[in-house]
C-alpha cells in the first residue's frame, strides 16, 4: 500500500472517483455510497447476523465484519465501502458495557454523567479496539483494491450524548442540561472522547483506511453557542490530530452534523474535507456558500427509497443536478438506510446517479 498514483496521491485503487471528490478533483461521474449501507435492510445482512448471535458478536469478528461491509458491493456500483463497526465501540472500550436489545437500540451498563463517573474514565487502550483495526486490515484485502474503504468514529460530543444518557434519547436531556448546569463536565467528557476518537481513526488509518467520517448525529440539537464549544471544538481538535502518511498527507475527511445547516460557514472553517449534509439543507446553495473550501456529502432523504422506483430515480437526478457538476460532490443520504428499503429501489438509486451526472459533465 505504499504506491501512490501520481495525481491524487490516492492509494492505487481500481476506482478512486470517490477519494478525488473528496479532494475536489474533477471525476468522470458523481461517486456514491449510503450510510448504512450494509444493514438490515439486505436479506443477507440478516442471515449473517443470525449467524453471529447478536450485533455485537456480529462487529467483533473480522471475518464476519468483513463478509457483510462487502454484500452492498456485490450487489450495487457504490464507489466506497464502510468499516462495518459501530460509533459506541470507544466507550464500551472504556468499560461502559455496551449491548444491543432486539428492536431497542444500544444500552451502556454503566453511565458517566457526574464527577466521579466521568473523573474514573480514561482513553482506552487501543488494544482493546484491535478486533476494529483488524476488521479494517481484512476488508482492505478482501476488497483488492476495487473501491477506497472509509473508517468512522463518532464525534466526541455523540459519544458524550450516549454515555451520559446510557443510551438513546428523543430528547438527550440530560445532556443538554448538562451544557448548561455544569459545562466543565460536559467539556472533560468531550475533550477526553476526542482524545480517544483520535488515537482510534489513526489506528484505522494505520489498518488501511484510505478516508475518515466523523458522525455528529446529535450535534444538530444544541444552542449555536454549545455546538460550537462542545461539537464543532472537539472535532477541529480531532481533525488536527490525524498523522500524515509516510508521503506526508493526511486521509480526506468527512464530518456529518444532523443539522448542519445552521452552522455551514464554522463547518467550512473547521479544517474538513467534506461535509456531510442532511435532506433539509439546498446542496445548490450549500455549494455555493461553502464554495472551494470543502466538498459537500448528500443528500437524498432516505425515507425516498420507500416510494417507488420512478420516484427515486425522479429524487436522485434532482439532487445530482442540485448540486451541479462541479469537483466536489459525493452523493449519499442525509442519513442512514431505513430498514424496509426494498434493495431493488438502492440499484435504482445507484445507476441514476452515475448515469445523470455522466450526461452533466
Ligand atoms: O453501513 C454502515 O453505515 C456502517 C456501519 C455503521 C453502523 N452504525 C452499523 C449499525 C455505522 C457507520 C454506524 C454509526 C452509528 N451508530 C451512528 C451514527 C450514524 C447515525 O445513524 O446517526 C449512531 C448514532 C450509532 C449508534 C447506533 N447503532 C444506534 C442508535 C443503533 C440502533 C438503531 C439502529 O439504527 O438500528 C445502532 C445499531 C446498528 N449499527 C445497526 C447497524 C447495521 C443495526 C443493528 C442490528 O443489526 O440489529
Amino acid at each position: 500500500m505504499s504506491e501512490r498514483s501520481p495525481v491524487s496521491g490516492s492509494p492505487l485503487l481500481a476506482n478512486d472517483t470517490f477519494l478525488r471528490a473528496l479532494r475536489r478533483e474533477q471525476t468522470p461521474y458523481t461517486p456514491v455510497w449510503l450510510m448504512r449501507q450494509a444493514g438490515r435492510y439486505l436479506p443477507e445482512y440478516n442471515t449473517t447476523r443470525a449467524r453471529a448471535g447478536s450485533f455485537m458478536k456480529l462487529a467483533m469478528s473480522p471475518e464476519l465484519a468483513t463478509e457483510v461491509t462487502l454484500q452492498p458491493l456485490e450487489r450495487f456500483a457504490l464507489d466506497a465501502a464502510i468499516l462495518f463497526s459501530d460509533i459506541l465501540t470507544i466507550p464500551d472500550a472504556m468499560g461502559l458495557g455496551l449491548s444491543f436489545s432486539e428492536g431497542e437500540g444500544p444500552r451502556f451498563a454503566r453511565t458517566a454523567a457526574d464527577e466521579s463517573s466521568i473523573g474514573s474514565l480514561a482513553v482506552p487502550d487501543m488494544d482493546k479496539l484491535r478486533y476494529v483495526f483488524d476488521a479494517v486490515a481484512s476488508i482492505k484485502r478482501a476488497l483488492r483494491g476495487r473501491v477506497p474503504l472509509i473508517g468512522f468514529a463518532g464525534s466526541p460530543f455523540t459519544l458524550a450524548c450516549y454515555m451520559i444518557e446510557g443510551g438513546g434519547s428523543s430528547d438527550f436531556a440530560k445532556v443538554r442540561r448538562m451544557a448548561y448546569a455544569r459545562p466543565d463536565l460536559l467539556q472533560q467528557l468531550v475533550d477526553l472522547n476526542a482524545r480517544a476518537v483520535a488515537a482510534y481513526l489513526n489506528e484505522q488509518v494505520v489498518a488501511g483506511a484510505d478516508a475518515v467520517m466523523l458522525f455528529d448525529t446529535w450535534g444538530g440539537m444544541l444552542s449555536a453557542a454549545a455546538y460550537r464549544r462542545f461539537s464543532l471544538q472537539s472535532m477541529r481538535s480531532v481533525l488536527a490530530a490525524l498523522r500524515p502518511h509516510d508521503d506526508g498527507q493526511v486521509v480526506p475527511t468527512i464530518v456529518f452534523t444532523k443539522g448542519a445547516g445552521a452552522w455551514l460557514e464554522d463547518l467550512a472553517n473547521c479544517g474538513v474535507s467534506c461535509i456531510g449534509l442532511d435532506w433539509t439543507v439546498d446542496i445548490a446553495a450549500a455549494r455555493a456558500q461553502i464554495g472551494p473550501r470543502a466538498a459537500v456529502q448528500g443528500n437524498l432523504d432516505p425515507l425516498v427509497l420507500l416510494t417507488d422506483a420512478q420516484t427515486v430515480a425522479r429524487e436522485a437526478e434532482a439532487v445530482v443536478r442540485a448540486a451541479g457538476p462541479a469537483p466536489g460532490h459525493v452523493f449519499n443520504l442525509g442519513h442512514g438506510i431505513v430498514p424496509g428499503t426494498p434493495p431493488e429501489h438502492v440499484g435504482v438509486l445507484v445507476d441514476t446517479v452515475h448515469r445523470v451526472s455522466r450526461e452533466l459533465r
